[in-house]
């Protein structure tokens, strides 16, 4: 199994994934609050690019089990009913619903995954169970980080790195690119301390300097599920 690792959604689009196998990683909050939202029940996301496109497509949908969620600079978007923090997610607001999601980062990475064989959602909370349903497959994997606004971040990077080594722990025999190798030397350096990497990043630091460092603690949390939501024809769901 040949592994890319994509460190930025434009990365990813330069490395054509089509016909392989690619995890999309927003650590900081997107991917690990829609694993916990899955966790609390909650049926699917569909990921749109914009505020706008959201609010239409709930408009023309007018379903009562459609919800609007996300985030512009962490904070709700107004007139949502969520925001993207995991804490909004509580099983009696989601459970059973789908949310039309936009976020800065992670749905831009998602969108940009389209052409992949194979998507699959991926954070720290997952990655165990991510890296069994990986092995299992034949395909070439990218790992597709969603990064900040194009740029290099550290936390999706490290994430990357962690599914790496679980791979590599696992057996699979692998060749990584060189964006991978230094991801999984990453991880070595701060496996012993995930929640002291996420609160020192730079994203994590506003977060937390917004008030939202709670969700940085939930974020950190590793292999708490056995969860691996994937994204196919514009959803993300539960396929098994
Ligand atoms: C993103 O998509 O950039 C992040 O999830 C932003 C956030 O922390 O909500």
């Amino acid at each position: 199994m040949k592994i890319d690792l994509a460190f930025t959604p434009y990365e990813l689009e330069k490395k054509d994934p089509r016909g392989k196998a690619v995890v999309v990683i927003d650590a900081l909050r997107a991917t690990s609050t829609m694993i916990v939202a899955f966790e609390n029940g909650c049926s699917g996301f569909i990921p749109v690019a914009t505020v706008e496109e959201a609010i239409q497509l709930a408009d023309l949908k007018k379903d009562p089990d459609l919800l609007l969620g996300g985030e512009r600079r962490a904070m709700p978007i107004e007139g949502f009913h969520l925001g993207n923090s995991p804490r909004d997610y509580r099983p009696e607001k989601v459970r059973g619903k789908v949310v039309v999601m936009t976020t800065t980062n992670g749905t831009q990475a998602l969108l940009a995954a389209r052409k992949a064989a194979e998507v699959f959602i991926g954070a720290f909370l997952n990655i165990s169970a991510l890296s069994r349903r990986l092995g299992e497959g034949e395909r070439d994997v990218i790992i597709a980080c969603a990064g900040e606004k194009d740029l290099f971040c550290l936390e999706d990077t490290v994430c990357g790195g962690a599914i790496i080594d679980r791979l590599e722990k696992g057996g699979v025999p692998i060749s990584k690119d060189d964006a991978a190798v230094a991801a999984k030397l990453l991880y070595e350096y701060y496996e012993g301390d995930i929640y002291g990497m996420l609160a020192g990043c730079a994203w994590g630091q506003y977060l937390e300097g917004v008030g939202l460092g709670k969700d940085v603690r939930i974020c950190a949390q590793v292999d708490v599920s056995r969860l691996v939501p994937v994204y196919r024809e514009g959803k993300i769901f539960l396929d098994r």
